[in-house]
């Protein structure tokens, strides 16, 4: 449970640095404009104004970094995350030009290696030869090497690169691509295995998000099965519509997602086992997998078909995920994929002891124990009894209340755009003072990238 203490503590506080560049990168990239190239600074700034995303651009690598941010690469340029401008490469990643005049990036990717934590979660990048290491953006001693020496059997000029992590892999992997070959680099053993995945178009980055990999070529991508290459589903999409937020392409992003963020509140939130998060706020969810790969935003019913949208409260306890929606209960066995049990939904009534509607429910660690938050009362629920019955009933110090959650450092209450810290459920039963609210991060609910 160490990783969900870890996730919880950190999840408010990283959500905020996934936001699109700050004012911080921006001054960053400016000085690097001004003073480290005063000769180029009117080329550069031409050229960087001219790079528009917007209009389809052919990357030339794409990967996260440690922290979850993404960038695209193009040229000599970059862009941070799914808005903002072009900006310099070097503004970053500052000896991929000093080593190389940089022309361009062939292929980058985080490595994925939790064994070894001297490779782990590095962007490695490919320039030609050469392959540089990089960690919290600093380039690692002894880098740039020869391709060769890093990772041998893998061939020179490549096209795009991507981790591919135990479990998705069979073993922590690498996967290569050149023209139409794909080598499968296994990080431990340093074994090759080259394939050719005719089906596939030549990939000129590829990325993963979210334990999905994807081939992007052109202005479209596709996603593929990272050990056997299949294509399922409709492919190539474009990219625009996904990876970056453009006027005239959207995907719940465009008008109603605008609309739907302009007073955008918490339904429901809650976290599994595994740490990762999942917050509900009418028809979307976001998801929270690790800081390294930020929220992301889907549709509920694309996972949870049968609840679809309007979640009044969500806990995770057992494996399972319990949605409430209404006076009825959904149960979920949580795998890779969401089924549900069945039997379910059942109400509230039969499966919990209480009446619905409820406005919150929460679980503390291992403990038996679900609390209900109904109107300005806390119902303390036994799970491990049948049948399920009240077992303690306290007033809060609020009149309503529209998310919660609990970790190994407490409990977060959201109402509004606002959020509250208690130590435990009784501190925030027992407190006759409300803590200083935090504002939500607007990433948790999908608006403000
Ligand atoms: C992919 O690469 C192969 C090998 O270089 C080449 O023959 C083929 O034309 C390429 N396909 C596309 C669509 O560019
Ligand atoms: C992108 O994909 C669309 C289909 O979604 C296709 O019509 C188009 O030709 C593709 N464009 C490129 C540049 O690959």
């Amino acid at each position: 449970m160490r990783l969900l203490s870890q996730t919880l503590c950190l999840c408010l506080a990283l959500a905020l640095s996934q936001a699109a560049p700050s004012r911080y990168d921006l001054m960053m990239a400016d000085h690097y404009v001004n003073h480290h190239h005063p000769l180029l600074k009117d080329d550069h700034a031409h050229h960087g104004a001219k790079l528009d995303r917007c209009e389809g651009i052919e990357f030339d690598a794409i990967t996260p970094d440690e922290k979850g941010n993404v960038f695209f690469f193009k040229g000599d340029h970059l862009w941070k995350g799914y808005s903002g401008p072009a900006e310099l490469a070097n503004t970053y990643f500052k000896e991929l030009d000093e080593h190389h005049h940089l022309g361009h990036v062939d292929a980058a990717f985080r490595m994925h290696y939790a064994d070894d934590p001297t490779h782990h979660d590095h962007i490695f990048f490919f320039l030609d030869d050469h392959v540089f290491s990089y960690y919290n953006h600093i380039l690692e001693e002894g880098y740039p090497k020869k391709i060769q020496e890093v990772f041998p059997g893998i061939p020179d000029h490549l096209d795009a690169a991507v981790e591919c992590p135990k479990g998705e892999c069979s073993v922590d992997s690498v996967i290569f691509f050149k023209e139409n070959k794909v080598y499968h680099y296994d990080i431990a053993t340093k074994t090759v295995k080259e394939k050719v995945w005719s089906h596939l178009p030549n990939c000129t980055s590829a990325y993963r998000w979210l334990e999905r990999h994807y081939c992007f070529h052109g202005h479209n991508f596709t996603r593929f099965h990272p050990i056997t290459g299949t294509v399922v589903g409709v492919y190539p999409k474009d990219a625009r519509n996904y990876f970056m937020r453009c006027a005239d392409h959207g995907h719940g992003h465009g008008d109603s997602d605008k609309e739907r963020c302009k007073d955008a509140k918490l339904d429901a939130i809650t976290s599994d086992e595994e740490g990762k998060m999942y917050a509900f706020s009418g028809k979307v969810y976001t998801r929270l997998d690790t800081h390294r790969d930020g929220w992301h935003a889907f549709s509920i019913a694309s996972v949870w078909k049968e609840v679809e949208s309007d979640v009044d409260a969500v806990f995770s306890y057992d494996q399972k995920m319990y949605l409430i929606k209404g006076d009825q209960v959904y149960i979920y066995k949580s795998a890779v994929h969401y089924t549900l049990i069945e039997g379910y939904p059942k109400s509230l009534k039969e499966e919990l002891g209480i009446e619905g509607p409820v406005n919150a429910a929460f679980v503390c660690g291992h403990q038996p124990t679900v609390h209900i938050i109904k109107g300005s009362n806390m119902l303390d629920v036994d799970l491990s009894a049948t049948p399920r019955r009240v077992l303690v009933e306290s007033p809060l110090p609020f009149s309503k209340i529209d998310a919660s959650m609990c970790g190994p450092t407490g409990l977060k209450v959201f109402v509004g755009s606002e959020y509250y810290e208690f130590g435990s459920p009784v501190l925030m039963s027992s407190s006759r003072i409300r803590p200083s609210p935090h504002k939500i991060p607007l990433e948790i609910l999908g608006c403000g990238h």
